[in-house]
């Protein structure tokens, strides 16, 4: 994308009881009306907590529509919300091209570069983001920035193979995420380990290096042992946030 442009909505009429929530609501709501399409056969349903309203608007569209669908999860979660729903499950092996996938995101730069990974999902998720004709991220007004790790401070989500973490840690130490660290589950138990039993490493990188967010993931895939990375680069065709005031800002 050389050149992003950013549109606004009008203001909806009922003011938000949670407004986060809320304005995930708006986004998710907003991306499906625009996007999934009565045509779009195979969907891709990403993770998060906004994912579950992209659910619900898609239910809205009707049994008629949807009778006609494979859903395709990015991980356990979305496979539970698409089964739950009583949506057709498929998997992106049966159907490697997607009409669409919708998808949430920890920030997203002017460019539409994005952080993902929050939930730990990132491999499968850049796998249906690349499979879909058309993908698109949703979330709420805090995700959307100029510069990635602007609010976004975690760092980039990294999944490793397990027996190989130590050493890609001390690479990263060494290319200029000194803070660097294996990502641990609740109350320390243990490492987080994701859907496809992988670690993953959280690593914050200078605003100078996440300026060039391309360059820094071809950087980072070149390291053995790193299976994906969260950076999302040169995928989406949109990007919707919700915002506090019940606008949609969209960023193309
Ligand atoms: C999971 C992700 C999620 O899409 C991301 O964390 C956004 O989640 P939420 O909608 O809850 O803010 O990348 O790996």
């Amino acid at each position: 994308h050389s050149k992003v442009h950013c549109r606004s909505s009008g203001r909806m009429s009922a003011v938000p009881v949670d407004i986060i929530e809320k304005s995930k609501q708006l986004a998710a709501w907003t991306a499906v009306d625009n996007h999934i399409l009565p045509a779009d056969k195979i969907i891709g349903i990403g993770s998060g907590s906004t994912v579950p309203y992209v659910v619900e608007r898609i239910l809205a569209q009707g049994a008629e529509v949807n009778k006609g669908r494979v859903f395709i999860p990015t991980g356990f979660q979305s496979r539970q919300l698409i089964v739950e729903a009583q949506l057709t499950l498929g998997d992106v092996s049966q159907y490697p091209v997607l009409d669409v996938t919708i998808d949430g995101a920890d920030e997203v730069d002017h460019e539409l570069n994005s952080i993902k990974g929050g939930g730990a999902c990132q491999l499968q998720e850049k796998v249906l983001a690349e499979a879909a004709k058309t993908w698109v991220m949703v979330a709420d007004y805090r995700k959307n920035s100029e510069t990635l790790g602007t609010n976004w401070k975690q760092g980039i989500p990294i999944e490793v193979v397990p027996f190989a973490y130590a050493g890609v840690l001390r690479k990263l130490h060494s290319i200029g995420s000194p803070t660097a660290h294996l990502r641990m589950a609740k109350m320390k138990a243990g490492p987080v380990v994701t859907d496809n039993g992988n670690f993953v490493i959280d690593a914050p990188f200078a605003v100078e290096q996440m300026k060039e967010p391309a360059k820094l993931l071809t950087q980072l895939k070149l390291i053995t042992g790193i299976v994906e990375v969260g950076l999302f680069c040169n995928l989406a065709k949109a990007a919707y946030f919700g915002n506090q005031d019940g606008s949609v800002t969209i960023k193309w």
